[in-house]
């Protein structure tokens, strides 16, 4: 069942599609979810409505993420963001799993629903049981008045505004946005992290949207890479650290619009299984930002390479070592790497979108895909 969405109150403007659309809109709806929580004065970082349950945000004893999806993968992002910045104990579940296993939930948990609809049914089920089992519930959501903005505890908003595309793309780096500045906030609240990191991680988040925008400048160049690859059939997708989410969306990205299979994988897991597959007929992804993984990384490539495996990476534009191990390279500003993730998702967007159209897919509405899952 999918949501009654009336197209013709979106415009597509001068896009072909919504998704490209979507993709494009990027630095203006990052920016409109950054400062709809950022006071543009001081910068101090505020949700509204959540004073009177900050005392158990910032108390709990462990928060659990549940979500489906792109949404799934943003909630690991934020695990690893919460648990760097607020040392609070996160787990990611997904939602359907979570519902039906008979989990622990304890009244000192917080219950982190995310979502772009607000009403995928096996989301807003483990929102409900969490809810009855008196654990403080909490959504990060994009549609005002949703069922579960309605029901949950506390509601923070994306403003991405509208999004039609079937494949969750400007959503995604939204609520990307929204659980950077929330684990900030906790971790200053929690004396976890100084005023001075507070203060330059959100000086520097609020350079995203121009950075984000930068990327665009590639995207001719990504569409060309695009072309070798219509005929392709599989695809491997690596990242690690907090870049491993990233190679999980890549893969569903390119698996839901252009129906190429993918898998995405943490990149030290590739020894356990990937590396089986990997020919000249099997292209590798890889996500090496600079960070501390980045030779580990670099290693990862050379053993594909050894295996005549293609590699495409998205790396920093300063980028030394992985531009002479890969075929084709997506340059990204570097930016702190916990920030990285919502830079290093956009090439694999676009890669998908221009994969999916060269195969003459329906990018918008693929096939056998709901925008929203309401029912089992
Ligand atoms: C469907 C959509 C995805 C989305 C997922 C979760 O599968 O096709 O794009 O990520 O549902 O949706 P939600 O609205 O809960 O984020």
């Amino acid at each position: 069942k999918t949501l009654d969405l009336n197209l013709d109150k979106v415009s597509k403007g001068d896009y072909e599609h919504y998704m490209l659309k979507e993709i494009f809109e990027q630095p203006s709806t990052i920016k409109n979810t950054l400062f709809s929580h950022l006071n543009t004065e001081n910068s101090n970082i505020h949700f509204e409505n959540l004073d009177e349950l900050k005392e158990k945000l910032v108390k709990a004893s462990r928060i659990i993420i549940v979500s489906c999806g792109t949404s799934w993968h943003a909630g690991i992002v934020g695990e690893y963001i919460i648990e760097e910045l607020a040392r609070i104990p996160v787990e990611v579940e997904y939602a359907s799993e979570f519902r039906y296993r008979n989990p622990i939930i304890t009244k000192d948990d917080i219950v982190m629903a995310i979502s772009q609809s607000g009403e995928t049914a096996d989301t807003l089920a483990a929102l409900r049981y969490s809810k009855a089992q008196g654990a403080t519930t909490f959504c990060v959501c994009n549609v005002f008045n949703s069922s579960m903005a309605r029901e949950c505890d506390f509601t923070a908003y994306t403003y991405a505004g509208a999004e039609i595309g079937v494949a969750s793309t400007k959503a995604f780096t939204a609520q990307v946005a929204v659980v950077s500045l929330l684990a900030i906030q906790l971790g200053l609240e929690r004396n976890e992290i100084t005023q001075e990191r507070a203060n330059s991680l959100v000086e520097e988040i609020k350079t995203l949207p121009s950075v984000v925008n930068h990327i665009f400048n590639i995207d001719d160049h990504i569409k060309s890479v695009a072309k070798n690859y219509i005929k392709t059939t599989s695809f491997l997708f690596l990242g690690r650290g907090i870049n491993f989410p990233i190679a999980l969306e890549g893969a569903l990205k390119l698996k839901e619009i252009s129906y190429i299979h993918a898998e995405g994988y943490p990149a030290a897991e590739m020894k356990h299984g990937p590396i089986a597959m990997i020919e000249e007929s099997l292209p590798t992804v890889i996500i090496a930002t600079n960070n501390e993984y980045y030779d580990k990384l670099v290693s990862n490539a050379q053993e594909v390479k050894a295996r005549k495996g293609p590699i495409i990476a998205v790396v920093n534009e300063d980028d030394s070592e992985m531009i002479h191990t890969a075929d084709f390279v997506f340059k990204v500003p570097r930016v702190s790497d916990m920030l990285q993730p919502i830079v290093a998702v956009l090439p694999l967007q676009l890669f998908s979108y221009h994969v999916a159209v060269l195969k003459g897919c329906n990018v918008d509405q693929p096939r056998n895909l709901a925008k929203s899952v309401t029912v089992e």
